[in-house]
Order: structure tokens, then sequence, then C-alpha cells
């Protein structure tokens, strides 16, 4: 984990990743304190104890399955198919930048950088991080490399190429920051869901092309 977190700075993720895990410990203790077993200092000392300890090598993942849940899509890998679809539509010249919202396991990001786009992966959950960075080493894709970080945070201007595979509760937001930050040119390619206000360029099958005016 240290590891991790020395190779991935990011500490707004480690701060809330911490805020959240001494919640989910403190609802436990609270809960403890209704059921009156507080008098059993050993064994609530020994929960404690237990919690604090799984809270630092796991819990803190906890926050990177929840939120997404609240503030994105929850991993779902996109199919080989749709894969191929979303680089069909995204026409990716070569040296161009491409960045792929929420990269779960790296699969899009390495079809992007095959393509010949130089890729930047966005990735909420380490441990999808961690299996992302080792498919992209597995793949041998120099070009390609994957960020810890929530997606709300990225600042899209510098990038031609975007694609998402995100879920209906954020497509408005989405589609709102990614016309406003894009520059004119720009391709965004989403996979399963439409955004519902943009006008759409082109479709295959579930797979939806944008291109900012
Ligand atoms: C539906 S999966 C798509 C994975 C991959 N792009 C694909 O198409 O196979 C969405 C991914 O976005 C990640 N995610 C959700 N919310 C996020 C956020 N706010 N910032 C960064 N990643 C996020 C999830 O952890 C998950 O791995």
């Amino acid at each position: 984990m240290l590891h991790f977190l020395q190779s991935h700075r990011n500490w707004k993720l480690v701060k809330l990743s911490v805020i959240q895990a001494v919640v989910v410990i403190g609802i436990f203790f609270c809960f403890l304190l209704t059921m009156n077993v507080i008098p059993y200092y050993a064994f609530v000392f020994a929960i404690i104890g237990f919690l604090a300890l799984a809270a630092l090598f796991r819990l803190l993942n906890l926050p990177f399955f929840i939120l997404p849940m609240i503030r994105g899509p929850v991993y779902v890998p996109s199919s080989d198919l749709q894969i191929e679809k979303m680089i069909k539509l995204a026409k990716v010249k070569k040296g161009q930048k491409a960045i792929d919202v929420g990269a779960g396991d790296g699969r899009v990001v390495i079809a992007l950088s095959q393509a010949g786009a130089k890729v930047v992966g966005v990735e909420l959950n380490p441990d999808m991080v961690s299996l992302a960075e080792k498919n992209i080493a597995e793949a041998g894709q120099k070009n390609a490399k994957i960020l810890w970080q929530n997606f709300w945070d990225v600042d899209f201007s510098t990038y031609d190429v975007v694609t998402v595979y995100g879920f209906p509760s954020i497509m408005s937001e989405l589609e709102a920051k990614l016309i406003m930050e894009l520059r004119p040119g720009a391709r965004v390619v989403t996979n399963q869901y439409p955004f519902p206000h943009w006008e759409l360029a082109k479709k295959d099958g579930k797979v939806f092309l944008y291109i900012v005016e």
C-alpha cells in the first residue's frame, strides 16, 4: 500500500479515504454502544484494533467502491466488441492525446494506445489502478499511463479524444463539463449510455460519438 501511495501521490484521495475509514469505524463504535457492549472493554478494544488495522490496509479502498456509486459508474468492463467500436468511432490519429474516463482494467486505454494515441486512463479505485497498470505493462504500451484520480477533477482541455463508459446518473453533468472544457474538433465516444442533450454525430449499436463544435 505504501508503495502505491508513493507512486500515485494524490493526497486529496488519501484524505478522503482516511476520513471515510474513520466514519466507518465511528459508525461501528456507535453500534457497539447502542448494543450495550461497552462494559466489555477488552472485546471492544480488540474489535476496534482489528478495524483500525483493516482500515489501514483494506478499508482504505472502501470509499473507492462507495464514491463511484454516488458520483460515477461502478466497474463494469466494456466488451472486446464494444472497445472495437469505440476505437473505430474515436478515429485516433497518431500522437493525439486521449483519455479514458474511469479506466477500469485498462483495456480501453491499451486499445487507444495501440491505435497510436498518447493515453491517460483516470481511475479512482486503487485495485483497478494496479490491475490496469499491470495490463498496460504486459501489453507493452509505453504511451499509456494510469492516473489515480477523480475524473471530476480532470481538466479535459488538452485532450483530442475522450472515451467514457459512464452511468446515466452522471451523463448530464459530464456532458456539461466536457463541452465546456474540450477544444473544437475533440471527439467523445461513450459506451452504452448517450449524453442526454448533446447532438449525436454517429452511433454504432450502443456506442455513441460526439464531436465538439
Ligand atoms: C463502467 S467502468 C468502465 C471501465 C473501462 N473504461 C471500460 O470501458 O472497460 C467505470 C470505471 O470508472 C471508475 N470510476 C467511477 N467513478 C470514478 C471517478 N469519479 N473518478 C475516476 N474513476 C471513477 C470505476 O471505478 C470503474 O472502474
